[in-house]
C-alpha cells in the first residue's frame, strides 16, 4: 500500500486539518508520558538551516518514545549527487517516516514518489505546510474556529503565503494577500482559489477589518542576495502598529519567525499584545505530533 504523505496541504482534507488541530490541543495539555513511536525512527534531511522545524520534530520523536536522525547534505551522500530517487528507496527501507526541508519543491515531491514511508514536507521554495498546523491552532486557541474569518497576508508571496491560499480553501476563511508588484504568489494557486482569495498591492485595504494579520521576512532562504533589492521593494509593506491598527481591535499578529524586526514588523508590534508568536512557535511541537501520530500510529 502506498504511505500516506504531507508534502502539501492538499494531502489532507478538510476534516482531517480540524482533527489534527483539535489532537495538537490535546497533545498539549497531556500530561501523561504517551509513546505511540515506541522504537519509531524519523529522518530528517536539511539542506537549510532550522531552529524550530528541527527542535520540535526531534523532541516530538523523543516525547513519543521515538528517535531522529540529522542528515545533512553536506555530510551524506545526498551532497555529492546521489539520485533522490536512490536516496528515497535507501532510506525508507531503514527509518519509519523522513522530514525533509529542500530548496526545490520537486525534490521532496520526487523524493515521496520512491519512498515506503511517509514523507513530510519541512518547508519547501513553495510551501511550508508544517507552520500552518501550526498557526491555525494557535488561532482555534485563541479565538475558535477560522471558518468565515478574514486574514490579512502582507508582504512577499512566498512559500508561507502560498501554504495559507492551501488553508484558506481548506478551512474557508477569507484571505486577502497584500505583495509589491512581482512578488505575487502563483498565479495558478490563486486561480485555484479564486472564491476565498484576492491578491491587490495595497496592504492597509488588506488589513482593514482583519481578524488576523500575518508577515514573514522578506528574503527567504535561497534569496539572500536579492536582500537589498528586496528591502526596497517591500518599503510599504511592514506590518507596524498604524497598519495594525486598520485590523480588528481582537485581530492577532502572526509569524513563522525567525522576525526582521523593523524590516517586515515592528518591534512594537511583534513584542505587542495582538501578537501570538511565541504561542505559535510553540505549537509547531504540538501541531507536529499529532501529525506524526496521525502518519505513523493510526
Ligand atoms: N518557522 C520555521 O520553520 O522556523 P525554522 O526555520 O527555525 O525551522
Ligand atoms: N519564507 C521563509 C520561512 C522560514 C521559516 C523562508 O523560506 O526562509
Amino acid at each position: 500500500m502506498k504511505p500516506r504523505h504531507f508534502v502539501t496541504l492538499r494531502d489532507i482534507g478538510s476534516s482531517e486539518f480540524r482533527g489534527l488541530i483539535a489532537r495538537a490541543i490535546e497533545l498539549k495539555a497531556l500530561k501523561e508520558t504517551y509513546e505511540p513511536l515506541k522504537n519509531k525512527v524519523l529522518g530528517m534531511v536539511f539542506e537549510k538551516s532550522s531552529t524550530r522545524t528541527r527542535v520540535s520534530f526531534e523532541v516530538g520523536m523523543a516525547q513519543f518514545g521515538g528517535s531522529s536522525i540529522f542528515l545533512s547534505p553536506r555530510d551524506t551522500q545526498l551532497g555529492r549527487g546521489e539520485p533522490i530517487e536512490d536516496s528515497a528507496r535507501v532510506l525508507s527501507r531503514m527509518v519509519d517516516c523522513i522530514m525533509l526541508r529542500t530548496h526545490s519543491h520537486r525534490t521532496v515531491e520526487v523524493f515521496a514518489q520512491y519512498s515506503r514511508v511517509p514523507v513530510i514536507n519541512g518547508l519547501t521554495d513553495r510551501f511550508h505546510p508544517c507552520q500552518l498546523l501550526a498557526d491555525m491552532q494557535t488561532y482555534f486557541e485563541h479565538r475558535g474556529d477560522i471558518v468565515g474569518k478574514t486574514v490579512a497576508w502582507i508582504g512577499d508571496g512566498n512559500n508561507m503565503c502560498q501554504t495559507y491560499i492551501h488553508a484558506a480553501e481548506l478551512l474557508d476563511f477569507e484571505l486577502r494577500i497584500a505583495c509589491p508588484p512581482g512578488y505575487e504568489p502563483e498565479t495558478e494557486l490563486i486561480e485555484a482559489a479564486e472564491k476565498r482569495v484576492a491578491v491587490s498591492g495595497d496592504a492597509r485595504a488588506a488589513v482593514t477589518g482583519a481578524d488576523l494579520v500575518v508577515t514573514d521576512v522578506w528574503a527567504s532562504m535561497g534569496q539572500e542576495n536579492e536582500q537589498a533589492e528586496r528591502i526596497g521593494a517591500f518599503e510599504n509593506f511592514q506590518v507596524d502598529a498604524s497598519l495594525m491598527a486598520l485590523a480588528r481591535p481582537d485581530a492577532l499578529f502572526m509569524h513563522c519567525l525567525p522576525a526582521h524586526r523593523g524590516e517586515e514588523v515592528s518591534a512594537e508590534v511583534l513584542e505587542g499584545p495582538q501578537s501570538v508568536v511565541w504561542d505559535e512557535a510553540e505549537n509547531r511541537l504540538h501541531a507536529q505530533k499529532a501529525l506524526l501520530e496521525f502518519l505513523l500510529a493510526t
